[in-house]
């Protein structure tokens, strides 16, 4: 069942949380509740008031002690008083689940928008951010930390509340009865404060470095899973397991050193709060056998002595859980203070039509490398907690707030050009810049020097979604999402697709025949990483996925890397009919692929080192015709020998 949003909701997940950052932590964390502050007064007042019922009981105490129970006359008001205790516990109960609903709504709506923020930023950061984060470090602060928030909101912001109303109500109601009673019932007060300010450092470390462990736990585990393949087969399982045992040790630790703060300040806690109640009793019972107060007031007093400390010692505990609070909503401040790739950005208008003229002029680029996730809390901050910069800390810092590396540069003064419906051919040793090129055709990245020209206009005019919308990709390792086969062809087509496109667009990709055979067809699931089809089979899904997008550009980044020539040559030939009018950019290993290409852009070092046409490339010395003819020995021999074995089994074959 899916379920549905109410419209007040709906409105208040519009929320923009970029304008929740601030270095304050707490006020962070107030910004958060917009939208729900209301909802959370309200819980807040039901708290109060339910503190406030629970005097009366204790009010209602000493009445029937002093003025009842020992008045036969009275007797006639036994009824009136147990109606008037049902009635209060009622009321107690009525506030108490008022505080508990509206409590959760406000956590949970507050944490509902959080993740669903966090989702959708993740998915709109540059590639720069996620070059340099691990999968398994976000995962853990759109899960583990959001999820830390959250109980902050439903536990200790609201049990913070809760205390303080307990704590004022009864010690008011206290004071009513008794003055000196009520001062000598919160003697340790400032002791607990104390102790609780120097846990709440000491946690706040503790767990910091708790959940960044558990981070490195779940990349641990996130990348072997997702490689489980490369560990089988190179049978490093024993490997793997240490690297994980030892990950999970270092949880073991901080875990153990977590809860042995909190192991410590329990017991302390605990013998000064018991002292406190000891210190109370025996000033009250002193003061009753006296004649000062009565016994009413005494046992009235003696319950609103144990709401004055409980929420005393509990102040403590929560003041220390909000540490974790704190540290988490860091966590996810920090992925929040990302700033997004816009794609809509650009002068020229989001639906131009694109033609494909495409001019490369002394291009240079260089990947930059930089912090990631950095804290922003000023180191003034840090110092007065007592906290060291983490840069100072012995233990490695965690990966994903890698320092930034020098930039090398990629690519060097690319130049050419290409007409609308031309084919351009890049070839190149691995590592020479071809994916990098691609990369900026897109706006993956964006180029440093030069300039790129499209129909005449900077590339970096261009909104990054009409770039994106305009040119289809196949990538040099396709990914296909766990869905239909059908589902994955379509994916990034906008408008609904008819059957007939989706096979028309996987016959050219030479994948319809393979995609019958499967027991059901187009709706058969793609597994995990798509490791249900071979890796030929996935690039043609994947080929089949831009041919539908019919777009202005095709980039095929060695899209046929994976398939056999024969297969390729199918390829080739349907590509070359969808091909016409489109500018195709085709990175390619085999000569064959490439010999038709109006340009041909050999790479050395993120250099061309050569560029032309086939005709051009094998009259000139160079790397094009050292390739050339390297494969054509390769190829020449390969069909000898073919020839040679296969005509007799080919005879066989037929018979
Ligand atoms: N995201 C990245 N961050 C930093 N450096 C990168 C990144 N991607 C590629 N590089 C570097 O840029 C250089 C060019 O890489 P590129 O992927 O363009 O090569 P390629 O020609 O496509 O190689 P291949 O044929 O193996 O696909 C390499 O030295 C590589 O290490
Ligand atoms: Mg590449």
């Amino acid at each position: 069942m899916s379920e549905t949003l109410d419209h007040s909701l709906a409105s208040k997940l519009a929320l923009d949380l970029k304008t929740i950052l601030t270095p304050r932590r707490l006020v962070g964390l107030y910004r958060l509740m917009a939208g729900f502050r209301w909802l959370y007064l309200g819980a807040l007042v039901a708290v109060t008031i339910g503190a406030y019922v629970r005097t009366l009981f204790y009010r209602l105490v000493r009445h029937t002690v002093d003025n009842v129970l020992g008045d036969p006359g009275a007797a006639n008001q036994l009824p009136w008083i147990a109606g008037a205790f049902v009635g209060l516990a009622a009321l107690e109960g009525l506030f108490a689940y008022m505080r508990g609903t509206w409590s959760a709504k406000t956590a949970e709506g507050i944490t509902l928008r959080l993740r669903n923020y966090l989702f959708d930023h993740i998915q709109r950061l540059p590639f720069g951010f996620h070059d340099y984060v691990k999968t398994g470090e976000l995962i853990q602060r759109s899960t583990s930390d959001v999820d830390a928030v959250r109980r902050f909101f439903a536990d200790q912001a609201l049990g913070i509340g809760r205390i303080v109303a307990l704590f004022l109500v009864n010690l008011a109601m206290l004071v009513t009865l008794d003055l000196r009673l009520a001062l000598t019932s919160i003697a340790v007060m400032p002791v607990i404060v104390a102790m609780s300010y120097f846990f709440f450092g000491r946690v706040s470390k503790a767990y910091e470095a708790y959940q960044e462990q558990e981070a490195k736990l779940s990349t641990v585990l996130q990348e072997n899973l997702s490689g489980v393949r490369v560990v089988r087969a190179f049978a490093r399982q024993d490997y793997e397991t240490d690297k994980f045992d030892r990950e999970n040790l270092g949880k073991y630790h901080r875990g153990r050193r977590l809860t042995f703060m909190h192991a410590l300040y329990w017991p302390l806690s605990d013998v000064i709060c018991a002292a406190q109640t000891v210190l109370a009793m025996a000033t009250g019972a002193s003061m009753a056998l006296r004649g000062q107060i009565t016994v009413g007031t005494y046992m009235a007093a003696m319950g609103m002595v144990v709401w004055i400390i409980w929420p005393i010692r509990n102040l403590g505990r929560l003041i220390v859980n909000v540490s974790t609070g704190l540290v988490s909503y860091q966590r996810v401040a920090d992925v929040i203070a990302e700033d997004r790739e816009d794609i809509d950005e650009g002068t020229v208008a989001p639906g131009a039509a694109i033609r494909g003229a495409l001019e490369f002029e002394n291009v240079g680029f260089a990947y930059e490398p930089r912090a990631v996730l950095e804290d922003p809390e000023p180191k003034r901050a840090r110092s007065r907690r007592g906290e060291k910069a983490p840069a100072k800390e012995s233990e490695p810092k965690p990966a994903a707030q890698g320092e930034p590396a020098p930039s090398v540069e990629v690519l060097h003064d690319i130049t050419f050009s290409c007409a609308p419906g031309e084919v351009v051919a890049l070839l190149g040793s691995t590592g020479s810049g071809k994916t990098s090129i691609i990369n900026l055709l897109l706006r993956f990245y964006d180029y440093q020097e030069g300039h790129i020209t499209l129909d005449g206009i900077e590339l970096l005019d261009y909104p990054r979604a009409l770039l994106r919308r305009s040119i289809g990709i196949v990538e040099q390792e396709p990914f296909l999402f766990s869905r239909s086969i059908r589902e994955n062809i379509a994916y990034g087509v906008e408008r609904d697709v008819s059957q007939e496109e989706i096979e028309a667009a996987a016959r050219a990709a030479a994948i319809h025949a393979i995609i019958v055979t499967f027991p059901d067809g187009y709706n058969t699931i793609v597994g995990e990483k798509g490791v249900t089809l071979s890796g030929g089979q996935r690039q043609r899904v994947a080929i089949a996925r831009a041919l539908l997008k019919d777009p202005r550009i095709l980039v095929l980044d060695d899209a046929t890397s994976s398939v056999d020539t024969e297969t390729e040559e199918l390829i080739r030939e349907a590509l070359a009919k969808l091909m016409e009018g489109r500018t195709t950019f085709i990175v390619a290993h085999r000569i064959q692929s490439v010999m038709a290409a109006d340009l041909i852009l050999v790479l050395d070092r993120g250099r061309i080192v050569q560029s032309g046409t086939h005709a051009d490339l094998v009259n000139q010395e160079g790397l094009y015709r050292e390739i050339y003819e390297i494969q054509s020995r390769i190829d020449a021999e390969v069909q000898q020998e073919v020839a040679a074995e296969a005509e007799p089994a080919l005879d066989g074959q037929l018979v």
